[in-house]
């Protein structure tokens, strides 16, 4: 079997933290490393979580480094009324014994990419885009490198969910975003578009506390406590689970249906900050330089989850 290479920059998160567990227990793919960001929760904390993720899913040997602690541009904007105070609320997980990484994260992306074959690394990106911006102004040579950026952010036909147009990732570092769309790297974008398409149904939350396992009964309590801000906001059943998309990606891409669009993002007024402004119907001779995910097999998607989390 060939494996996929990936780096996941990441801010976790419950829903950063399945989409962990799901690379972590998936042997179509390689996690060289983890690299966290601020974002759901200031830096301290989405770098405390994400050792927490690896040491639930038994990988300590897991590289994990700390990047940036604020966006290139803006203020730092948090989401604790999604994720809870520790970004993590839901589960009582130990306090990790595994070690962070000496070193930065934009140095631990830069220093990879460069040792690797070129064309071999994804970066998988499950929060605002500042460690991969940062890591191409530094280091400009690694672009051609990159296999291709997976992300989760953006929203057209769905607007946005931190402001009406703005998704929350995008919003955080629109310069970041911009930058990285206008990178020449091929990106694969999950926009809300199909994360609104993928809710934690109760149904569905049951069948991680069926495993009858320690990190089943933990994702079912970080997705019971997550759902419960977008319930109240969408007056659904569960909420959006956007980050395991990005992961699902790669090993299904089959499940999920899309275009190649060209997508902006809005860095200039306060009103529309963050929005990523999404050519759908092609009335523009911009250059297509993303694939931008409307459609997915849901049931699949959720079906994929739960066979490889319950493996663990
Ligand atoms: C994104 O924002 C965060 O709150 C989630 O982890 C996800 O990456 C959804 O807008
Ligand atoms: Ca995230």
């Amino acid at each position: 079997m060939t494996t996929t290479k990936i780096i996941i920059d990441t801010d976790p998160g419950q829903d950063d933290a399945v989409a962990i567990l799901l690379a972590l227990t998936s042997p179509e793919i390689e996690v060289l490393g983890i690299t966290s960001v601020a974002g759901n929760v200031p830096l301290p904390l989405t770098t405390l979580n994400a050792l927490k993720c690896c040491e639930l899913a038994g990988r300590p040997d897991i590289p994990v480094y700390a990047g940036a602690a604020a966006p290139l541009v803006r203020p730092l904007i948090t989401a604790e009324e999604v994720h809870g105070r520790t970004g993590l609320d839901g589960p009582d997980l130990p306090e990790p014994s595994m070690k962070l990484q000496d070193g930065h994260a934009v140095d631990f992306i830069i220093e990879t990419l460069r040792r690797e074959d070129p064309g071999t690394v994804t970066l998988c990106t499950l929060g605002p885009l500042t460690n991969i911006a940062l890591a191409f102004s530094k280091a400009p040579d690694i672009k051609p490198r990159v296999k291709q950026i997976v992300a989760m952010g953006g929203g057209a036909f769905e607007g946005g969910n931190t402001t009406p147009v703005a998704e929350f990732n995008i919003l955080v570092d629109p310069h970041a975003a911009q930058a990285v769309l206008q990178s020449g790297i091929p990106v694969v974008m999950m926009p809300l578009d199909v994360t609104h398409k993928c809710l934690t149904k109760r149904s569905r939350i049951q069948k991680y506390r069926d495993l009858n396992t320690r990190v089943g009964e933990a994702v079912a309590l970080m997705l019971e406590y997550f759902e419960r801000f977008d319930e109240s906001k969408y007056g659904s059943d569960g909420g959006p689970l956007h980050d395991p998309t990005v992961i699902a990606w790669l090993l299904r891409p089959e499940i999920f249906g899309g275009r190649d669009i060209n997508v902006e993002v809005e860095t200039g007024s306060e009103l529309t900050m963050g929005q990523t402004v999404a050519d759908w119907w092609g009335v523009t001779d911009r250059p297509k330089n993303v694939h931008f995910v409307r459609d997915v097999d849901d049931d699949a998607f959720f079906d994929l989850l739960i066979e490889r989390i319950g493996t663990l």
